[in-house]
């Protein structure tokens, strides 16, 4: 038709404003709501809903429920954890009766220092436990392990190199602030390749969850053992189990919105990076696009995603629909300057077009806020920056996560 652009003609990644064209989003709701009341209304009795079930259907397939034979088991613990600051407790979450292969190791660090339970940042982490920081007690993955064998960790992945990943961490920055950190390694969940769900928990108790393999994707998987570390939580004493904030970078980004969307337990949301598929706009063709993901990650969707591949404008929704899910609860979501790829003004827009739901609940977002210059954090119960550098996740991004935190999380004031 004459206003449909034709996508199929655009190159599968563009890095050009130039290049976007115009594009028109779907709105939050099919009937403009007639005041704030309605709207709340309406979003929290069918709306909400609606849309979690079309996210589901379309792109990241079911999220099932907790499996009934789940149970945790105490594998280690150090009281005197990071020079005498932290407790370190591992856990390994065994999801089948049946089949002692399906588990996840979970490690916490909660601070000593705190007289009353921890807030927690959860998180899943790319390369193992044992990569979050050089304490010589964290368990090496097994896991890990084999997708070295298996020659899948595009050289990714060593196992016997503790902390390498500590900067994307920070833990003692996080105990000294008050903060518990809980994390497990996504490969547990399901290994990073295209036929990672044959040995995955995917293939092996999605009967007993009621469904198919094929039913959910690996996004689906990694978001649900996020769920699974919040059932882990609710069981720690020294942990607020209502002060879950769960975060992500990059394709754990994804997974950690999805995990928000659907798990309501979850207090908040931070987005680190997460791009297509995650806070970005799939419709503004800019840095990765559906085609693109689909065809580099063909397991982190359903099949039915791949249809939309050159057609986004058939979508019946866009990503701004999966971070209002995560209203009225706190929402952060950050880029990185020299992450094009991720799109960076995309996930702004995408972020601040949630704004009528958090003001149908009396809450300010990003109102009125335009797209900040680097490294200068904007918004209220909707934050946003812009952290000068690459893709990745860093002290500076911890450090507002933190902040924003101690102010929307903590203190809970209104707007
Ligand atoms: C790739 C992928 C992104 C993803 C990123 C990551 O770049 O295209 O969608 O976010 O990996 O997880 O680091």
């Amino acid at each position: 038709s004459c206003c449909i652009p034709s996508f199929a003609q655009k190159p599968v990644y563009n890095e050009l404003e130039f290049n976007v064209g115009p594009y028109e989003l779907p709105t939050l709701f099919k009937k403009e709501p007639a005041n704030k009341e309605e709207m709340r209304n309406t979003w929290e009795k069918k709306r909400r809903a609606y849309l979690l079930k079309l996210f589901k259907d379309n792109m990241y397939g079911q999220f099932p429920r907790k499996p009934k034979t789940m149970r945790i088991e105490l594998q280690h613990s150090n009281p005197q954890a990071l020079q005498g600051k932290a407790t370190s407790k591992q856990v390994r979450c065994y999801f089948s009766k049946a089949d002692s292969s399906v588990y996840m190791d979970v490690i916490i660090y909660i601070p000593n220092h705190l007289a009353q339970p921890a807030p927690v940042f959860m998180g899943l982490n790319f390369k193992g436990n044992h990569t979050i920081h050089n304490d010589p007690d964290i368990i090496i993955s097994k896991r890990n392990k084999d997708l070295l064998l298996l020659n899948k960790d595009n050289g990714k992945t060593d196992p016997n190199l503790r902390g390498t990943q500590a900067e994307r961490w920070e833990l003692e920055h996080a105990m000294a602030k008050g903060y518990a950190v809980a994390t497990a390694y996504y490969g547990d969940l399901e290994l990073d390749h295209a036929e990672g769900w044959k040995q995955s928990l995917r293939s092996k108790i999605s009967k007993e969850l009621g469904l198919k393999p094929q039913d959910w994707a690996a996004l689906s998987v990694w978001a649900w053992g996020l769920s699974r570390i919040v059932d882990y939580l609710e069981t720690e004493d020294r942990i607020d189990a209502s002060r879950i904030l769960v975060t992500g970078h990059s394709r754990l980004g994804k997974a950690a919105i999805w995990a928000g969307a659907n798990d309501t337990r979850i207090a908040a949301v931070i987005s680190n990076n997460s791009g297509e598929g995650g806070a970005a706009l799939s419709r503004r063709w800019f840095g990765e696009t559906i085609h693109r993901i689909n065809t580099s990650f063909p397991h982190w969707f359903v099949e039915k995603y791949k249809f939309y591949n050159n057609r986004p404008y058939l979508l019946p929704f866009d990503q701004h629909m999966l971070l209002a899910l995560v209203a009225p609860r706190p929402l952060y979501v950050a880029s990185a300057t020299e992450d094009l790829w991720a799109d960076p003004l995309g996930e702004f827009l995408s972020a601040q077009l949630t704004e009528p739901i958090y003001n149908s609940y009396g809450l300010r977002g990003l109102q009125g806020v335009s797209f900040p210059a680097p490294d200068t954090p904007v918004g209220h119960v909707v934050h946003y920056h812009r952290r000068t550098g690459k893709h990745n996740i860093l002290l500076y991004d911890w450090q507002q996560y933190i902040a924003f935190a101690d102010q929307y999380v903590i203190a809970k004031p209104e707007g």
